[in-house]
């Protein structure tokens, strides 16, 4: 099949290197010039593991093409993929204009034939609105497919490879054929839907997700109080298969440029249908606590931070990625600079765009033996592999003081257990003082 993928961001680039990689013709086109020019030369723009590989394998083989063109990315294009970017807007709403313009900018060019599936994540009702417009403009019927998708940051190309299901919301059962027929070999469990289910199931599961979290956050902070373990906690309440064991990690907070906008967006449509949906209020809300959390237990700790050296580990809002979108660094180091606390950070991949969002306020270390020497204290934000494998008794001997705070309990027991002297705080878990 003749594909062209609009936006080459997470989704639309994982997605059409995914398409090339299962035998389509695939042409990506962008807006940004800087990221084509990138991509033509076989680099990814974002960190994403295994991604670089099978952009340039697939580029070799002559199925993948990047382009600023729409005229050269729809030319022969049987199916369009809109995989374009749905911002938090105004009052929590999705902000659609660049999913509107890309469509109207589509509807010059498309037939009758072509198909129209829209990938990016969008509120119920939007694919309605945007065949209503693109029929306008092209005056014959559109053929629409909802296609959400599911990916998370750190692993989208095994995500899109190996999906636990593919959403396809379609009122014509000829376009829904037609794209189940180009996901086939993916061999991934298919689920029709019509149009207005699919773009809910998107923003159930992701707010779904998002209040677990906040709802294992809340036992984490009552475990605190009353002396029990979140994580034994968890790994009990997860033994149940109606339960489940993943996102029952306690921390401070979720992040990142989906759950934080899907769950105010889903609040926004439950709104403006007279429904209050109060459950998703607190879910927000525990998270904005949550994201205070390390600093609220330095300050308890110290009395106050200024002059104070904080070492933050990590900065990206999750592990493998290089997105600093909503990323509870972003908080914590803005509360630590107004609170007179010097704060150096490292992150093995996000720093460069952590500038572009934090800036100079806060210093910037090559290395997690850099960010900690001379601190009174480190800020565990992010679980990279390279943090949860540190020797922490040596990390210690090289700070001022050896405490820690770790927003992730990423460091066992028994790490925390050899320092000679050590105060380790961890989420709804005993601290650990020595
Ligand atoms: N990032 C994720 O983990 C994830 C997961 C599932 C769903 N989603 C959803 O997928 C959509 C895309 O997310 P993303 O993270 O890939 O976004 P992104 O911001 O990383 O990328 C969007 C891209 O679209 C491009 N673009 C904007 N207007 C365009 C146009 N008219 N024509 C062509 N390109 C255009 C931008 O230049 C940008 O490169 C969003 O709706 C998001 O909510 C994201």
């Amino acid at each position: 099949m003749k594909i062209a993928v609009l936006g080459t961001g997470y989704v639309g680039l994982s997605t059409g290197v995914c398409l090339s990689q299962i035998g389509h013709h695939v042409t990506c086109m962008d807006i940004n010039e800087q990221k084509i020019n990138q991509l033509r030369k076989g680099i990814s723009p974002i960190y994403e593991p295994g991604l670089e590989d099978l952009l340039t394998s697939n580029m070799v083989a002559g199925r993948l093409h990047f382009t600023t063109s729409l005229n050269e990315a729809l030319a022969d294009a049987e199916t369009i993929v809109v995989a374009v970017g749905t911002p938090q807007g105004d009052n929590g709403a999705a902000d659609l204009s660049f999913l509107v313009q890309a469509t109207k900018d589509i509807s010059s060019h498309i037939t009758p034939e072509n198909i129209i599936v829209i990938k990016s994540t969008v509120p119920v009702g939007t694919n309605d609105f945007v065949k209503k417009m693109m029929e306008d403009r092209c005056g014959f019927k559109v053929k629409m497919v909802s296609n959400p998708e599911f990916l998370r940051q750190g692993s989208a190309i095994e995500d899109t490879l190996k999906a636990d299901r593919i959403i396809i919301g379609s009122e014509s059962a000829e376009a829904a054929g037609k794209i189940q027929e180009m996901y086939r070999p993916l061999n991934v469990p298919m689920l029709l839907t019509s149009t207005r289910s699919a773009e809910m199931i998107k923003y159930a599961s992701n707010a779904f997700l998002a209040t677990k979290i906040s709802y294992i956050n809340e036992i984490a902070n009552l475990c605190e109080a009353v002396g029990a373990d979140v994580q034994d906690v968890a790994r009990g309440m997860g033994k149940d298969k109606r339960i489940g064991e993943a996102f029952l990690n306690a921390g401070i907070g979720y992040g990142g440029s989906c759950f934080p906008k899907d769950v105010k967006a889903l609040l926004h449509t439950a709104g403006l249908n007279g429904i209050e949906f109060p459950l998703l209020k607190e879910t927000i809300a525990i998270n904005e606590y949550q994201r205070e959390l390390l600093v609220t237990k330095a300050l308890k700790r110290f009395g106050g931070l200024k002059g104070k050296k904080i070492a933050m580990l990590g900065l990206a809002f999750k592990p493998e990625t290089d997105d600093m979108r909503e990323g509870p660094s972003i908080p914590i180091a803005v509360e630590l600079t107004k609170l007179g606390a010097e704060v150096v950070a490292y992150d093995p991949v996000a720093t460069e765009n952590a500038r572009k969002i934090i800036g100079d306020t806060i210093k910037y270390a090559g290395s997690i033996h850099e960010a900690i020497a001379e601190a009174n204290a480190v800020f565990i934000v992010t679980e990279w592999n390279e943090v949860k494998c540190i020797d922490v008794a040596e990390m210690v001997w090289n700070m001022k003081e050896p405490i820690i705070f770790d927003g992730r309990n990423c460091l066992s027991e028994e790490k925390i257990r050899v320092c000679s002297s050590v105060e380790y705080y961890p989420v709804g878990k005993p601290p650990i003082i020595i």
